[in-house]
């Protein structure tokens, strides 16, 4: 390991590459790196977006005149003069939701964009944005769970993201027949991103042609989608996205604000940019839904559990059929005997949810695990103990087997790591001081995902590497990792690698979700670099191996580029047509004939003070097996970065709802709380060497969503040690706990 490198970077283990610094380390901390409303465009107008103050009901009259007169308003964008010139799109498409703003005067929830003004300064169309009057016709909404008016339905059928409720054997009989049953129910609550970027779109228009510039983990996507919004071919359109300031799944669906502010550019001749609000960024883009659960297990004395029920809740909009349907990762978490699974969806007069980091494992993981820790102590047994005696090689449903499972191995390393051993397992039995100690751990996983991805590398005769794919940095080190492939399969050093990415002018690549990026690019790039290698070898008449450095001179030509194709096994035949055309391929975790996932397991200490019972973490150890590790640095970043959000949705992160209006309260970093510095104390991340060549060339998991799956319900789970409080509804407050 180069001396240069800091001590917060993990030296590399078997099957782990070199923790490089941040390719764009620089760029980012000097401010070069261009976000994407950092763009300098001419004759620039701007956007400020109008929301609705009502959550159902329509816009029954529109007063523009004060705002129209305010000095430097170029145009006012309403249902009264855009209508239908903005295409909506079909949820399931990749679209945010079907709900097209503007299109008609209908109110489907509150904070819905009800008009877009244009002027010459983001000042002049900000303050006409306060003075748009509207007049509602306003209806009850129903703001979710329990609220007069929202309709239950069975996801199955209804959602399309949901194709089955994993289920085997009798599990009733089975529950009537064990020793131990536990029935208990949990909840989670509203969580929006908040990512520090804030979403903006611009676009420029050049005759028929237009770029979109755009935070985005899908610019194939959103080209595909803003071209049918505008009912344009889609190879007029460009977008550019070559930094992302945080997404986690908000800037993966395209939301409508894009092609308005498309059409806006169009009809008033003008680039516009808009950059959403904070507080707007609640509605106008997705979140994270509330969810509850109920589960029953059932154990004989060993622990063997022999029947596993889960029914998940989850809160939707009116017209999509958004769900995670966590069911298919907490189905097959452990061997049970009978399963039965069932995923609802609750409609409500709400903007659509969406994809937050580890959609589903968050949700359905918390309650599955804190569950596990409910059975332990009714078994009277070690928790870590209880995985044990249900781990499995097959997953319960249809048998299929994992191609690599670390589980135990983690718990293992993290408990030994933790000091699991010297843990008094009775309840309220540990303190120092004021301070009441707890100790809990739960599991984690994560689904492979792979993608169908593309690459053009070229070396050059001065033994300079370039790759490009439209795969995105949404500041996981793509840029860095991608180029670590490359350097590693050519034998160049890294320093000689330029990589460019987040641009529909690159061969396309995945949608920077379900953490598939690394493995799905990693493969192509990999494909790719051979395909130089052999065309190189082959010309100079020697044998393939080692650097490319070392024959450079007998290079027939400048240079060498290769455009290569990487398609999962079990992806459809067409899916490189497919993502040409911006269409999702990804697939992998329990979808095959083969389970596909990467492991962890979370150890918390929580302190718990004996008065006031503010609640502290003092340290927290997650051991994790993601198959290859491309970078240590990188790596250990996002499992870092992911336990310390699960810390936040354990006690600190909840978007608070006026029931009587179905609004959002706290839409601001001021209110909606995350945790800071002084929140986070010891965190320590292990990563276990793990080879699995089964899961695609280069042998990678995804581990961008691992971390933070689990750590909330080891939290939950420490914090019942401490005070024999067992908190089902998260965040856990002071308030809980008095
Ligand atoms: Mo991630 S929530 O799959 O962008």
């Amino acid at each position: 390991m180069s001396p240069t490198y800091s001590q917060a970077a993990p030296e590399p283990k078997r099957n782990m590459g070199e923790p490089a610094p941040r390719l764009d380390a620089r760029l980012k901390v000097t401010g070069e790196a261009r976000y994407a409303a950092d763009f300098p465009i001419n004759n620039l107008a701007h956007g400020v977006l109008v929301t609705s103050a009502i959550a159902r009901g329509r816009v029954a009259s529109l007063d523009l005149e004060e705002a129209r007169a305010v000095p430097g308003v170029i145009e006012i964008l309403t249902h009264e003069n855009t209508g239908d010139a903005v295409k909506p799109l079909p949820f399931g498409s990749g679209a945010a939701t079907s709900i097209q703003p503007l299109a008609d005067p209908r109110i489907w929830h509150d904070g819905q964009i009800i008009a877009l003004v244009l002027a010459d300064s983001f000042e002049a169309a900000r303050e006409a944005a306060y003075k748009v009057g509207a007049g509602y016709a306003a209806e009850q909404p129903s703001a979710g769970f329990d609220a007069a008016g929202a309709e239950t339905v069975p996801a199955l059928g209804h959602a399309k993201s949901h194709s089955e409720d994993p289920a085997v054997g009798d599990a009733d009989a089975a529950l009537r027949g064990a020793a131990t049953v536990i029935e208990v129910g949990y909840a989670t609550p509203t969580q929006h991103h908040n990512p520090i970027e804030l979403f903006s779109t611009t676009c420029v228009w050049n005759g028929e042609h237009l770029t979109v510039y755009e935070p985005s983990q899908s610019v194939y996507g959103f080209r595909g989608m803003v071209a049918k919004q505008l009912g344009m071919d889609q190879a007029n359109v460009r977008v550019v996205s070559p930094y992302v300031g945080g997404a986690f799944g908000s800037k993966g669906p395209m939301t409508p604000r894009t092609g308005l502010i498309a059409f806006a550019a169009r009809r008033i001749g003008r680039p516009v940019r808009c950059v959403v609000s904070r507080a707007q960024g609640y509605t106008t883009t997705t979140y994270r839904a509330e969810t509850r659960h109920r589960i029953r297990m059932g154990a004989g004395p060993d622990g063997r559990i022999s029947g596993f029920t889960h029914d998940g809740w989850e809160v939707t909009s009116r017209p999509d059929a958004y769900v995670v349907g966590g069911t298919d990762s907490t189905a097959r978490l452990y061997g049970y005997g009978a399963v039965a699974t069932k995923v609802h969806m609750v409609k409500a007069d709400r903007n659509t949810p969406g994809y937050m980091r580890s959609p589903p494992e968050v949700p359905y993981i918390y309650a599955l695990e804190s569950a596990m820790d409910e059975l332990a102590v009714a078994l009277k047994m070690d928790p870590v103990e209880l995985r044990r005696v249900n781990d499995t090689m097959k997953e319960p449903i249809k048998g299929y087997p994992y191609t690599s499972r670390g589980l135990m191995e983690c718990f293992d390393r993290a408990a030994a790591a933790f000091g699991w051993s010297g843990r008094d397992p009775a309840v309220g039995s540990m303190r120092e001081g004021d301070w009441l100690i707890g100790m809990g751990c739960a599991a984690a996983l994560y689904p492979t995902n792979l993608g169908a991805a593309t690459a053009r590398v070229r070396l050059s005769a001065d033994g300079t590497v370039r790759v490009q794919t439209a795969a995105h940095e949404i500041g996981n080190g793509a840029y860095t990792v991608i180029g670590q492939m490359a350097a590693e399969r050519l034998g160049v050093d890294l320093a000689a690698v330029t990589v460019e990415l987040g641009d529909t002018d690159l061969p396309p690549a995945p949608v920077a979700g379900g953490s598939n990026t690394t493995a799905s690019v990693c493969s192509t790039v990999l494909k790719a670099c051979d395909a130089i290698r052999e065309k190189l070898f082959r010309a100079v008449g020697k044998p393939d191996e080692g650097s490319v450095r070392d024959v450079l001179e007998g290079m027939p030509s400048g240079a060498i580029e290769e455009y290569a194709e990487w398609i999962p096994p079990g992806a459809p035949q067409d899916a490189i047509r497919k993502l040409y055309q911006g269409a999702s391929t990804l697939r992998g975790g329990s979808e095959g004939e083969k389970m596909m996932y990467a492991f962890g397991a979370e150890f918390v200490e929580v302190r718990i003070h004996a008065r006031t019972r503010e609640i502290r973490v003092p340290r927290i150890t997650g051991a994790f097996t993601a198959g290859r590790i491309m970078n240590t640095r990188t790596a250990h970043s996002q499992l870092m970065g992911g336990m310390i959000w699960g810390i936040s949705s354990a006690l600190h992160e909840k978007t608070d709802i006026d029931r009587r209006h179905a609004r959002y309260i706290n839409k601001d970093i001021a209110e909606y709380l995350v945790p800071v510095n002084a929140d986070i104390a010891k965190v320590e991340v292990i990563m276990i060497p793990e080879e699995d060549r089964e899961v695609n060339p280069a042998g990678i998991k995804g581990l961008g969503e691992l971390g933070n799956v689990g750590t909330a319900s080891a939290i939950a789970n420490a914090v019942y040690h401490a005070t024999g409080k067992r908190i089902r509804d998260l965040p856990i407050r002071i308030e809980d706990l008095l």
